[in-house]
């Protein structure tokens, strides 16, 4: 089956063509994505209206342009993904409206899609890994840990208390004087940096569980930056290294936890799957550190190619090709809904055995 998936939850206007065969596997026919970045640079961050504006410019253009890339006609398509939350009101209601649009125009069926579970599937595309597996979503908006046992089936194992880990990655980048979006910001900055010149906490490390909190090592690179300021070139990489070092410390440290409660729940599986997935999961050190600490609980990370963690429409069409699969269909009534979260209908415990989180 072909899907049209259309994304406009942020600052990305992206539509794509994917394929998914019986057997679950799936290749990508087209995958256009239009950045937004430069409409809001000068904002440090993402402007609602501007998004939403500038996706009603460009959406049909997009979507034009996956098609020819495809060589498809609209008649050829099996149904029309889109996002239908979280994120920004205004850009969700364009592309999911444009979305509907489409589907009663050419009679196809309209999947709205949970943006969230467009980054936890893409690994099941790429890799090819079957459930259940161990999904580490960290974005601009989440940061969570979830046991994945099948579409729509997340047992939810962590979360933020305070900050999203990218929001933290912006957030750092801003005091910095970095440019948004923050993260590859720090990333380049930190790869040029000393990261034990200056000692910043870890929040909640050696702590139960896999919850994060980020919002303590925000204010401290505040004050550790306010005490040195004005800041030199040197400076900022250092503080920018210092604080991807201390992330990815409270990350190991939570995800090594979350790996045990999971290893726990689902010890019939010889090598589980570690994914991380969303914009974060595009960070180098983050990736390389992930991998070690996954081997040593005998996990395998599985991340998808950077130009599939940040936002695209590749992963909602294959979130919408998984879900047809299933004749997870939606009504043209579907909502709007800026918050989604993924684990609404499941309940707390994981896996078969329900032993719940032990770690
Ligand atoms: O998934 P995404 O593209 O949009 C949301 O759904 O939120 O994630 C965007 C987030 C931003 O906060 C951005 O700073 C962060 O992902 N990000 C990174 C990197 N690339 C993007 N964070 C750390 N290192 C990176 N290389
Ligand atoms: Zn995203």
């Amino acid at each position: 089956m072909i899907v049209l998936g259309i994304e406009t939850s942020c600052d990305e206007t992206a539509a794509a063509i994917v394929e998914r065969q019986a057997d679950g596997s799936g290749r990508v026919l087209a995958d256009i994505v239009l950045s937004q970045v430069a409409d809001h640079a000068a904002f440090g961050g993402v402007v609602p209206e501007i998004a939403a504006r500038a996706h009603v410019e460009a959406l049909d253009g997009v979507i034009a342009a996956a098609l020819r890339a495809a060589k498809l006609d609209i008649s050829d398509i099996d149904a029309v993904a889109a996002t239908a939350g979280p994120g920004l009101i205004g850009g969700v209601i364009v592309g999911l409206t444009t979305a509907k649009a489409i589907a009663l125009a050419a009679g196809k069926p309209l999947i709205a899609v949970n943006h969230l579970e467009g980054h936890a599937l893409t690994a099941r595309l790429t890799d090819g890994i079957d459930f259940p597996f161990l999904l580490l979503l960290v974005s601009g908006g989440h940061s969570q840990f979830l046991g994945v046992e099948g579409v729509s089936d997340y047992r939810r194992l962590g979360t933020t208390i305070d900050d999203a880990l990218g929001e933290a990655f912006d957030k750092a980048a801003k005091l910095l004087g970095l440019g948004y979006p923050g993260g590859p910001e720090i990333e380049r900055q930190a790869a040029k940096g000393d990261p034990s010149r200056f000692s910043l906490p870890r929040p909640l490390l050696g702590r139960a569980g896999a919850d994060f909190s980020f919002s303590g090592l925000k204010t401290a690179l505040r004050l550790a930056a306010e005490a040195i300021a004005p800041l030199s070139e040197t400076d900022v990489a250092d503080l920018a290294a210092a604080f991807q070092r201390a992330v990815t410390d409270v990350v190991v440290d939570r995800a090594r936890n979350a790996m045990k409660a999971f290893a726990a729940a689902y010890s019939e599986i010889a090598a589980p799957a570690l994914v991380v997935a969303g914009g974060v999961a595009a960070n180098q050190a983050l990736r390389s550190t992930l991998t070690a600490a996954a081997a040593a609980q005998g996990f395998r990370l599985v991340a998808p190619p950077i130009k599939l963690c940040g936002d695209n429409g590749v992963v909602i069409a294959w979130a919408g090709a998984e879900r047809l699969a299933l004749g997870l269909a939606d009504g043209l009534d579907a909502p709007a809904r800026p918050r989604w979260p993924l684990d609404e209908r499941a309940p707390a415990a994981l896996g078969a055995g329900a032993k719940g989180m032990k770690a």
